[in-house]
């Protein structure tokens, strides 16, 4: 039963009964009033308060609104064009082949969102953020990717009613597949580029949090066409480099590996990580973007394969967004959540329920490593056990 706007909250009624709770039921009384609301507004010491939430909470109502805005400008190639500096609306007009008040339209709301500026006098440049994203261009890709989860959200009731019938679903053969190693080559290919090209925002930061040097062998189970491995081989002189996945997708990682500097030292295996057993003797596996794409049930049997194939001092690196992530709840809660229930398959996890999961696939004493932009995506390294022990989560963030 709904309650009336305002009516009092029984205290019974509060989960858990604290005095948390009870505060927090308390502010969100107030909250909800309309006259608190308008109150808060006059009163100049919760003036700038209330003025941020009104903004927040039209953020979240328009925010779908800006990312259309942004895909726009990709689409046009609008950020390309100012590169080398401001541009005339008239001559930019022409070159996108816009009308001059559509132009118009779209370069205001781009400006409002900080992708581009107008200084006046007709002008047209880079805005801060636009800029930022000229020096990202993983990010081109996945703005442009992102149409295929716009349209699934477009009824988001309907998506959360059928998990798995959306069309990201239908992207990710994987997702759901009961037999994967069958996939076809042109079924695996667009996502294959489209995790070649997003390396570009993770790859690094990966090997910054957790330097390979000291290891000798590296596999990278579910490697993709193999840009992480071969990032690590550029990194680490001596190391030789993996790379498992699916036979159509192993296919385009052997092509790489054949034109790469590192063909003495970068191989692929092909199959399916859960059901075929993992390449033994590495003293590194690496699970990038892997494991969140599964249930717990898929996960454990392969953190159970890395753990089986994995050298007696060997490590497994997991890097994945985590949820949890102070600063990035918006990333791995919101977006990925979303994203990942979509594709019908696998969930962003925290850095301690990964923990359980090593443990029960033998693994000890994880270690969480800090990464330049956690948001999107966060280090987990973890030692065999020699038999199973009890996990804790040591943060060296
Ligand atoms: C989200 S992508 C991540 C790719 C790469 N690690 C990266 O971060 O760029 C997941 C990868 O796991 C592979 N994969 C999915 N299911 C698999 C299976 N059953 N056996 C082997 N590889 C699989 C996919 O083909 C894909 O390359």
């Amino acid at each position: 039963m709904r309650r009336p706007a305002g009516a009092e909250i029984p205290v019974a009624a509060l989960t858990g009964g604290g005095l948390r709770d009870w505060l927090f039921a308390k502010r969100d009384r107030l909250l909800s009033r309309p006259a608190f609301q308008r109150w808060a507004l006059r009163f100049l010491p919760t003036r700038a308060i209330a003025r941020r939430r009104a903004r927040e909470l039209f953020d979240l109502c328009a925010g779908f609104v800006y990312s259309q805005t942004l895909l726009a400008c990709v689409q046009l190639g609008l950020l390309e064009k100012l590169r080398d500096g401001p541009q005339s609306l008239e001559a930019l007009a022409r070159d996108l082949r816009l009308p001059r008040d559509a132009l118009r339209a779209l370069v205001r709301a781009a400006a409002a969102l900080q992708l581009v500026r107008l200084p006046g006098g007709d002008q047209c440049a880079l805005g801060a953020l636009g800029a930022a994203l000229l020096g990202n261009p993983a990010l081109f890709a996945m703005i442009a990717h992102h149409q295929l989860l716009y349209r699934d959200l477009e009824d988001p009731l309907a998506l959360l009613r059928a998990k798995g019938t959306s069309r990201l679903a239908q992207y990710w053969a994987y997702a759901g597949a009961t037999r994967a190693q069958e996939i076809p080559a042109p079924r695996v290919r667009d996502y294959t580029a489209l995790m070649s090209t997003s390396q570009a925002l993770i790859g690094q930061q990966i090997l910054d949090a957790y330097p390979l040097d000291r290891h000798r062998c590296l596999l990278d189970v579910g490697g993709g066409d193999g840009t992480f491995a071969l990032l690590a081989a550029e990194r680490v002189r001596r190391l030789r480099v993996i790379c498992f996945d699916l036979p159509a997708v192993a296919q385009c990682a052997r092509a790489r590996f054949a034109s790469s500097r590192f063909v003495d030292r970068a191989s692929v295996m092909q199959g399916n990580f859960l059901s075929d057993p993992l390449p033994s003797g590495p003293d590194v596996i690496s699970l990038v973007r892997v494991l969140h794409d599964h249930d717990d049930p898929a996960a454990l049997t392969i953190l159970r394969a890395a753990r089986a194939a994995l050298s007696p001092d060997g490590v497994v690196l997991i890097a994945e967004p985590l949820s949890g992530t102070r600063g990035g709840e918006r990333a791995a809660d919101a977006y990925f959540g979303w994203y990942l229930f979509a594709m019908g398959t696998g969930m962003p996890r925290t850095a301690a329920r990964l923990t359980e999961l090593l443990v029960e696939a033998g693994f000890k004493a994880p270690k969480l490593h800090a990464t330049a932009v956690p948001m999107n995506v966060r280090v987990l390294t973890a030692r065999i056990a020699p038999q199973q022990s009890a996990g804790y989560c040591v943060n060296v963030d």
